[in-house]
């Protein structure tokens, strides 16, 4: 047995390139950073990958829409729009997959040819709808007048001789797993759609389509190639070695990484996620991924945003007003995981004012302005403040025991309330007065300093939701110097009371949340 530490392994969905992303992909990307961010800062082993699902009709007729070969499309995108948004976004993932690549399409191969040899493969006739916006063989439920539901257009009839995935053997087994373990499938809610699907009866799947040729060829009958979905739901494994014999670097790092912690998704593909996936898995004899995550839809005018609607606002567009920082932070601040929620300018432009410009940054240059102007800039003695490091140590707790299940709001919530009572602490103890006379320039001290260690505690706490604001805060306590990077700071360690040394320079660095240009009409 190897002793490597198992890694803390995080996925996002790998999104079609028919387009580039908007804030709705932004959002499970965003949040999948904020998670692994926080993780990393536990001291764990993590990795977080994310990438690009390019095979099938969608991205096919997009490209043939746009007179591209379908690989030119999937390269110009990948490369002009989707890596550069992520990097905009200061999203730190430590893989990117795309579904062309050879290192994929050889493991699907090979994955495949294990399930054909193992007996759960077999060939068959396949008559019935398909919506191409889902990439999904439908349902007679599923349509609504001989339309998707969800795309609002006609479905195609689909009649072809393809192989076929026993899935149904794996209704019971899925069942059992889902009551054993219900932390696998989150929200409740989620979990409840999945076992009602699943009691309701599941038939074999159609994996493989002969009438298109832009797809991973099924290895022992090369004219037909792997359904899109079964060849993107198996990204996740083979970005990590699937396949690989075991003693191989390949093999090794699958063992450390393998099964993922967490599959973060939107509900609007959830059934492949919690229904398919782990069959597929457990048809391979390998484990199934300890959680599926759930989340709900930014919506536009009471719809999901989407691609296709043409709903889709650009990261951009909210970023070129707001920043990076409060980006990341609205999201996961103003919607509960897990339930549908919309982006209203009014709702973030009232959130950026009091929550980040106010309440976080104001204290900010608040404290290095009172340095400046009663210590000539030096950090003066070390302090500590009975009442203020229990809130700490508190907060520390309440936040890690919730971002790690996940629930964001609340953990971004109790750090924001700390942010509250030291802008309390300040309020109260008045040093602009206390300045005023000098036999009281010890108490003085006292209130700067413990002004500026609950900053450097924020700061770390912050740190993975808000990257950039928390790093310029770090500069300007000078912190790097004596306690080395922001990011290498452990949230096991923040509520430790004093880290920052009497002497440091303390600047005043640029403001963190600055005024927000007035709104055109
Ligand atoms: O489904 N609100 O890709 P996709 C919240 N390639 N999240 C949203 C959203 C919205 N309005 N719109 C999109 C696919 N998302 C497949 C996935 S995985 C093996 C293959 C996010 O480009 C959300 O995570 O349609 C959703 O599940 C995903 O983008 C769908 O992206
Ligand atoms: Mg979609």
């Amino acid at each position: 047995m190897s002793s490597a530490q198992k890694s803390f392994y995080l996925t996002t969905p790998i999104y079609y390139v028919n387009d580039a992303p908007h804030i709705g992909h932004a959002y499970t990307t965003v949040a999948g950073d904020f998670l692994t961010r926080w993780h990393r800062q536990k001291g764990e082993s993590v990795w977080y990958l994310t990438g690009t699902d390019e095979h099938g009709q969608k991205v096919m007729r997009t490209a043939e829409a746009n007179d591209t070969p379908p690989q030119q499309w999937c390269d110009r995108l990948v490369e002009e729009a989707w890596k550069p948004v992520w990097k905009h976004l200061e999203i730190a993932n430590d893989d990117f997959i795309r579904t062309t690549e050879p290192r994929h399409m050889e493991r699907v191969q090979k994955f495949l040819q294990g399930l054909m040899e193992t007996g759960f493969i077999y060939e068959g006739k396949y008559e019935g709808p398909y919506c191409v916006g889902c990439e999904e063989f439908k349902l007679p439920g599923d349509l609504d007048e001989g339309k998707c539901k969800i795309h609002s257009k006609p479905v195609e009839m689909v009649s072809e001789t393809n192989w076929f995935f026993k899935l149904s053997a794996f209704v019971e087994p899925l069942l059992e797993h889902y009551k054993k373990n219900p932390e696998a499938c989150e929200p409740a809610s989620a979990r409840n759609e999945v076992v009602a699907f699943l009691e309701g009866g599941v038939s074999d799947l159609s994996i493989s389509r002969s009438t298109f040729n832009w797809g991973i060829p099924v290895p022992w009958d090369t004219k037909q190639v792997v359904y899109v979905w079964f060849d993107a739901l198996l990204n996740y494994a083979t970005a990590v070695g699937l396949t690989d014999p075991a003693d191989s670097e390949g093999g090794k790092f699958f063992e450390k990484n393998w099964p993922a912690d967490v599959h973060l998704v939107g509900k609007d593909i959830l059934r492949f996620h919690a229904v398919i996936w782990p069959a597929m898995l457990m048809a391979a004899n390998l484990p199934v991924p300890k959680k599926v995550f759930a989340h709900g839809w930014l919506l536009v005018g009471g719809e999901k945003m989407s691609k296709s609607k043409l709903t889709g606002i650009a990261p951009s567009d909210i970023t070129n007003h707001f920043g990076v920082d409060a980006f990341r932070y609205y999201f996961m601040r103003a919607i509960p995981f897990g339930s549908d929620g919309s982006f209203s300018w009014e709702d973030m432009a009232a959130r950026y004012t009091s929550e980040l410009a106010n309440d976080f940054g104001n204290l900010a240059s608040r404290l290095a302005a009172m340095v400046e102007k009663y210590c000539d800039g030096i950090l003066p003695a070390v302090a500590h403040d009975k009442a203020l490091s229990n809130a700490l140590q508190s907060t520390v707790n309440q936040a890690d025991a919730a971002i790690t299940k996940l629930d964001f709001q609340t953990g971004i919530n109790v750090i924001m309330d700390f942010c509250k009572t030291v802008n309390g602490y300040v309020t109260a103890r008045e040093p602009w007065l206390v300045a005023k006379d000098p036999g009281r320039k010890a108490e003085l001290d006292e209130i700067l300093f413990n002004t500026a260690e609950s900053l450097r505690a924020l700061a770390v706490l912050l740190h993975p939701i808000m990257p950039i604001s928390t790093t310029k805060l770090w500069e300007s306590l000078g912190a790097s110097q004596s306690l080395g990077a922001i990011g290498a700071q452990k949230i096991s360690d923040v509520a430790t009371w004093g880290q920052l040394s009497a002497g440091t320079r303390i600047s005043k660095g640029e403001i963190l949340f600055p005024r927000l240009p007035e709104l055109e009409n």
